[in-house]
């Protein structure tokens, strides 16, 4: 495993197809140094209040939600295709159930409070300055709220402390 660290003015991203279509995995670590992770396919990247930033979504049910509320730091990884089964896994099972980063052979590492995976094509480690739920009576589109059963997302926006791609 070597990474190397990447300048975030020469990052190179699709960042639709990267986030939308071939997916990312949220991680955080609390404090008694326990991690878990989930797979997501909505958030992005851009810049807020002059600083760097990723932002993404967590429903209150997961498991990963006790993690990124507890923690100061979230990462987003970024896999190659041959991952996309352990993508699926974490995005299906619920680390509450089993310990799923074992069995889909991923292999975690902390990164000053903060989680990388081995296997990661890209890893991009953030520091939260803004977690708040969605509010519903904020949508202004129709086709919203189908998504939801009073399950509103909390959304980090995290600014981007370092990001590391793989060597
Ligand atoms: C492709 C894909 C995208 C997903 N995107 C999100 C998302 O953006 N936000 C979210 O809360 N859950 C999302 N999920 C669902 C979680 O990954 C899933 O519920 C996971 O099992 C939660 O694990 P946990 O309970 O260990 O946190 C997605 C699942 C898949 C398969």
């Amino acid at each position: 495993m070597s990474f190397k660290q990447v300048n975030i003015e020469s990052l190179s991203t699709e960042v639709f197809s990267d986030i939308g279509k071939k997916w990312m995995l949220i991680s955080a670590a609390k404090k008694d140094g326990s991690i878990n992770t989930m797979t997501a396919s909505w958030g992005g990247l851009g810049v807020l209040w002059n600083k760097n930033v990723f932002f993404c979504f967590v429903r209150p049910q997961r498991f990963t939600h006790e993690f990124t509320e507890e923690s100061d730091r979230i990462s987003i990884s970024f896999f190659g295709e041959e991952y996309r089964d352990a993508l699926k896994l974490c995005g299906t099972k619920s680390g509450r159930d089993c310990d799923k980063i074992a069995l889909s052979n991923l292999t975690p590492f902390n990164n000053n409070g903060n989680v990388g995976f081995a296997e990661a094509e890209r890893i991009i480690y953030g520091k939260k300055i803004y977690a708040g739920k969605l509010n519903p009576e904020a949508f202004l589109s129709d086709d919203i709220e189908k998504h939801y059963n009073n399950d509103y997302h909390t959304v980090y926006i995290c600014e981007i402390e370092k990001i590391e791609e793989k060597e």
